[in-house]
């Protein structure tokens, strides 16, 4: 098993250590390289995703990715910022399918800032779609405007736009995953307002009568932010497009406690797949010792299970994480009255004694 390691910037490297050890306690023979990736790889190479990195990428059975992004670069144009080393392997590798899974672990319904009754139990699917929408469309860029009340003035665009293809196989990966959950999808849209969505609510719709045993409710997003606060819990999957899912997956996250919980996967046609924890490299708390690995330890469970078929192996890791939180040890980031403060490193300390 061919692993890439791309730690990154900020907390990035060291959250990767901490999952790096975990894996070294499974009875598994790993084949790690590791590569510079983000600001580290404009540093030492002048270019965020440098071809080698990219190489080594596309050539593993999986990426185990920390965080890119430091407030220093911001300066940069933008074909050299870090985070465009993250948005270059989706598009390289076809990474089109996010999945965001947020579960509020039992020990960690009081680290939520909601009440607990509202997220005791809670376990929804978030699917995102990667590789297409605004965040990638083309045109886009600055001018004067052509035309409007504003006509000659300084104006930016950019362009929202989605194909059948990449719409029909976000739908079929959405109705597939609730298959081997509750049998529920939502589909997330602004059909009321962008033709884009309402041609997104269209072929959803379509695809789902392949799955008449699915339930499938669509929601415009503006509603579905409300109810992911209101009473999460009716939910199961949620489907959205680029720009709505990567802003319901971080609301979602809160739900849990912290973003600092929360792993993904990103995967392309081939089942292959990029895995990194959902949150960024967290200048404001890099070198410090206070990030929590466990959502990077989180990914190499999702990595074990759906790219290298090794099931128990990530029900091990998932187990080894429930088993430290319930001996009451936290990271500064989930910490609560009458539980225990550690730094990353002895998080990663406990983990790899469970396991
Ligand atoms: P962020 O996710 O890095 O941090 C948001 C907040 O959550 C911060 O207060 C941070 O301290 C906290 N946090 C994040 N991860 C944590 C962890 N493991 N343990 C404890 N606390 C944690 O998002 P932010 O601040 O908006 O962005 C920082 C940089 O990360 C930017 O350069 C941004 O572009 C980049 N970024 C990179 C991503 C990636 O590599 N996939 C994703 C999101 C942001
Ligand atoms: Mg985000």
């Amino acid at each position: 098993m061919k692993i890439a390691i791309l730690p990154g910037d900020g907390i990035g490297t060291e959250i990767v250590a901490q999952a790096q050890r975990a894996m070294q306690c499974l009875d598994l023979k790993f084949e790690t390289e590791t590569a510079a990736v983000g600001g580290a790889a404009y540093e030492a190479h002048g270019h965020p995703l440098p071809e080698a990195t990219l190489k080594l990428a596309k050539d593993a059975d999986a990426v185990l990715f920390g965080a890119v992004g430091d407030w220093k670069y911001d300066k940069l144009e933008r074909a050299l910022r870090p985070e465009q080393a993250i948005l270059g392997l989706r598009k390289n590798l076809g990474l089109f399918a996010n999945f965001r899974p947020a579960i509020c672990y039992e020990q960690l319904t009081h680290a939520s800032s909601l009440k607990p009754e509202l997220v005791a139990g809670l376990d929804i699917l978030i699917i995102r779609e990667l590789t297409g929408d605004i965040y990638f469309g083309q045109p886009r860029g600055r001018r004067e405007a052509p035309d409007g009340a504003f006509k000659g003035a300084p104006e930016a665009f950019d362009t929202m736009r989605y194909s059948r293809p990449e719409i029909e196989r976000i739908a079929h990966v959405a109705f597939q995953a609730a298959r081997k959950r509750n049998r529920k999808v939502t589909s997330v849209d602004k059909a009321n307002v962008l033709e884009t969505f309402q041609f997104w609510k269209d072929v959803v719709t379509e695809v789902h009568a392949q799955y008449p045993d699915v339930e499938l409710e669509h929601m415009y997003v503006d509603n579905a932010a409300m109810q992911l606060v209101k009473a999460p819990k009716k939910f199961d999957v949620l489907v959205t497009g680029n720009m709505f899912g990567d802003i319901l997956s971080d609301e979602a996250a809160m739900l849990t406690g912290s973003i600092g919980m929360l792993p993904s996967a990103s995967l392309n046609e081939a089942g292959r797949g990029l895995y990194e924890p959902s949150h960024g490299s967290a200048p404001d708390i890099a070198g410090k010792d206070l990030a929590n690995p466990l959502a990077t330890i989180l990914s190499v469970a999702m990595m074990l299970r759906f790219s290298l078929n090794q099931p128990e192996a990530a029900d091990r890791i998932e187990s080894a994480v429930q088993h430290v939180l319930a001996s009451g040890l936290r990271t500064a980031d989930i910490w609560s009255e009458g539980t225990t403060k550690v730094g990353t490193r002895a998080m990663g300390d406990a983990v790899v004694a469970a396991l």
